[in-house]
């Protein structure tokens, strides 16, 4: 039985790489993806979103568009990493697709109900690869919607390190009111919560020669489109492999055993003036001792992956978006 997944993206060159393998992978049910700002403009991403789904022929999976701005924040790309056009410019025909008409939050809303409908087997993992806006007004619109949710899956935070800033990773650095939200609102609706950060998301690698061969495979499907995805990253920094990112966050979905994870206090820095957006992972070892801490528990204790199986996970990726190619 496929599991059922949705996406929620800012398309993106490394989400670009997780659409593919979601879309792919015979494990996964791939439902919806929805677009939210970030990388790139949240109409330029639903255009590269629809593009990658035209490549891996997959007409069939809903793309929406979501929130254009985070909910405080003014909208702040990224196409210094991603390109101008936010996947890469890689000049890859535009699909001639329409998203669905409704908002990302009320296709979110639509699938997780059927989903609460169809049964335990039918729950829908999500996995948010961008800032957390469209997850966080959805949960604050239609909480009821969580009960079609199996598990939120999401790439961003870090307990040790940041990008975005020096102690802030990007997704939740843009929009650290919708981080908190989201992980506020998981808590109190009994949501499980998995976080692949920082600490794990630049491990799991693909070689530039390796990049190489699946460009050279031709054809113009998911695997060239792969390759030309890891060339571009490559180019960008000057580098011999590329991480495959987001991908990682769908990998832990199809190989939970891939990463080993701690279940730890998070909270989101909403006020620091140098640590605005950090993700306050808590590892000291107090035994359940925290009556001296004047900050108290934190109301969110989720799932944090501190270490990965890096060439699994990059097998895997590779496996699929090739097609079984080596
Ligand atoms: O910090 C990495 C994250 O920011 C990834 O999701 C990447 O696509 C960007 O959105
Ligand atoms: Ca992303």
């Amino acid at each position: 039985m496929a599991l059922p997944v949705v996406l929620d993206v800012d398309t993106g060159v490394d989400d670009a790489c997780a659409i593919l393998l979601a879309a792919l992978h015979p494990a996964l049910d791939l439902r919806a993806v929805t677009c939210v700002g970030g990388n790139a403009d949240v109409d330029s991403v639903v255009a590269n979103t629809l593009t990658v789904l035209d490549a891996a022929e997959r007409p069939d999976v809903v793309v929406a568009r979501g929130a254009e701005r985070p909910l405080l924040e003014e909208a702040v790309d990224a196409r210094h990493v991603h390109g101008q056009d936010g996947m890469g410019d890689l000049d890859w025909a535009k699909s001639t697709r329409e998203p669905d008409a409704r908002h990302a939050v009320e296709v979110l809303r639509d699938v997780l109900l059927e989903a609460a409908a169809g049964g335990e087997d039918q729950l829908v993992t999500l996995v948010p690869l961008a800032p957390l806006t469209n997850v966080a007004l959805l949960l604050r619109t239609y909480p009821e919607a969580a009960r079609g949710l199996r598990e939120v899956v999401f790439m961003g935070g870090a307990a040790h390190v940041g990008n975005a800033t020096a102690s802030a990773e990007f997704n939740v650095f843009h929009d650290p009111e919708s981080a908190a939200v989201v992980l506020d609102a998981c808590a109190a609706l009994g949501v499980r919560v998995t976080m692949y950060g920082l600490d794990v998301f630049y491990a799991p690698r693909i070689s530039k020669a390796t990049a190489a061969k699946l460009v050279s495979a031709g054809g113009h499907g998911p695997g060239e489109l792969a390759g030309r995805l890891v060339g571009f990253q490559c180019a960008r920094f000057g580098a011999d492999s590329a991480t495959i990112g987001d991908a990682g966050a769908v990998c832990t979905v199809i190989e939970p055993a891939g990463v080993r994870r701690e279940r730890l206090p998070v909270r989101v820095e909403l006020a620091g003036t140098w640590s605005r957006g950090r993700t306050i992972v808590d590892r000291r070892d107090w035994g359940g001792d925290l009556s001296h801490d004047p900050h108290g528990p934190a109301r969110s204790t989720i799932d944090v992956c501190l270490g990965v199986d890096a060439q699994r996970y990059a097998t895997l990726w590779l496996d699929t978006v090739s097609g079984g190619m080596r």
